[in-house]
């Protein structure tokens, strides 16, 4: 099974998307490449963060970024890595009203202080997919991610040398028409900034959350754009988060539907890990319906779990109805989110209609995911291993980490 699934798992990777065979053509013709970067190095180097001080999440950054210009006229213009600056934008600036998209992706370093990004295609191909459905301008993934590549380099010294921790890097394009209009950018912006951050969880421990799940208020819905990752998608987050804190929860269980069906846990994607009513072991994430975001980190969770062969791997709908039969039968082992920033997120409660649901994710170890979290650290810091993620070693040709 486990060699089958490895097999499903790389025709996949090496498939075309169809999206990217059907999209827009007028957009096709102009690229950028990474050898016309132009690198203009900062003269006034800021001071690097404190080590032994925690890192808050998004609130330093490096000395330089990446940006490329693109207009319909013109295309895009040639790539630059300079030093980190404000924007000046027209205040009718589409990217500030309506039109605006990103991305978010972590580099570290290994124990042989080489630097690799985790699986960057995986963001390249979410990005590129989110420019389409916003209407902004294609762009070369390739090319792109070599100039992440190169900005990385230059910022490399502010990658934490510290264990867990890590550079975030968030690529965004931004719709750059300075008309109120709602209608088809025909000016844009990417660029790139980095962020160092400190591991989520310090050591070896790992927090378990707490989730209110309150139908009333809703992420994504079919037809809508949950699946990919632009802007709009995310601040109305930010008020339901707060209700949950106010309730005594540290994150937001989106429930959709009538039935209440489990779609993720606040930017993050949901696993739960119990014996389902067949009586079968399994691993389920809600299957990518249009309304869940395509993570990165659920994406290997998945193909971790399926090399490993040793339970059932699902991709399926999932209800609370189904969860609280689950918990009253004891069948119930872990539930936890996935994502980038926090790699893998136990949860031990739910607040669901008035009731305080206990979840047994730490009483049972967690096992699972102190696993993943061993396995993606692992991969993550010694680079590739041949173990299915893929990486530079053997015969794989697609750079699921990136080394320099
Ligand atoms: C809504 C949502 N779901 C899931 C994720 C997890 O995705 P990833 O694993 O790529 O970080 C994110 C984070 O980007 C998110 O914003």
């Amino acid at each position: 099974m486990a060699a089958a699934a490895l097999g499903q798992i790389w025709a996949r990777k090496l498939l075309p998307a169809s999206w990217l065979l059907c999209g827009p053509r007028r957009y096709a013709s102009s690229n950028f490449k990474a050898a016309d970067l132009q690198l203009e190095m900062t003269q006034e180097p800021h001071k690097k963060p404190d080590p032994s001080k925690p890192l808050v999440f998004g609130k330093n950054f490096t000395d330089h970024m990446l940006m490329v210009e693109w207009t319909e006229e013109k295309g895009w213009g040639q790539p630059r890595i300079q030093p980190f600056q404000n924007l000046i934008l027209h205040p009718a600036c589409s990217g500030l009203h309506y039109s605006l998209l990103f991305e978010g992706m972590k580099a570290f370093k290994g124990s042989d202080q080489q630097v690799r990004l985790f699986r960057p295609w995986l963001n390249m191909d979410r990005m590129l997919r989110s420019a389409l459905r916003l209407c902004l301008p294609s762009f070369d993934k390739v090319e792109l991610l070599e100039c992440i590549r190169r900005l990385v380099e230059v910022d490399k010294d502010w990658v934490p040398n510290d264990a867990n921790a890590s550079l975030y890097v968030r690529p965004v394009i931004i719709g750059n028409e300075p008309s109120l209009g709602v209608t088809r950018s025909s000016r844009a912006l990417l660029f790139v900034i980095l962020c160092p951050v400190s591991a989520y969880f310090p050591g070896d421990a790992v927090d378990p959350v707490s989730l209110l799940a309150d139908p009333t208020f809703i992420r994504a819905w079919v037809g809508g754009v949950g699946d990919y990752k632009v802007g709009g998608n995310y601040g109305p987050t930010v008020m339901v988060q707060e209700e949950a804190r106010k309730r005594g929860c540290e994150q937001v269980l989106w429930l959709y539907g009538p039935d209440h069906q489990l779609t993720e846990v606040g930017t993050m994607n949901i696993f739960i890990y119990w014996t389902y009513e067949d009586g079968v072991l399994e691993l389920v994430t809600p299957s990518l319906d249009g309304i869940i975001l395509p993570g990165v980190v659920r994406q290997s969770l998945l193909d971790l779990a399926r090399t490993w062969g040793e339970f059932r791997v699902v991709e399926r709908k999932i209800t609370m109805k189904e969860l609280l039969q689950a918990l009253e039968e004891g069948r119930v082992r872990e539930v936890f989110g996935s994502g980038t920033a926090c790699q893998v997120c136990p949860v031990h409660q739910i607040v669901y209609q008035g009731k305080h649901l206990h979840i047994p994710t730490m009483e049972n170890g967690p096992e699972l995911i102190h696993r993943f979290l061993k396995e993606l650290r692992a991969i993550q810091v010694k680079g590739p291993l041949g173990n299915g993620l893929g990486g530079r070693s053997g015969k794989v040709t697609s750079h699921e980490l990136l080394d320099w």
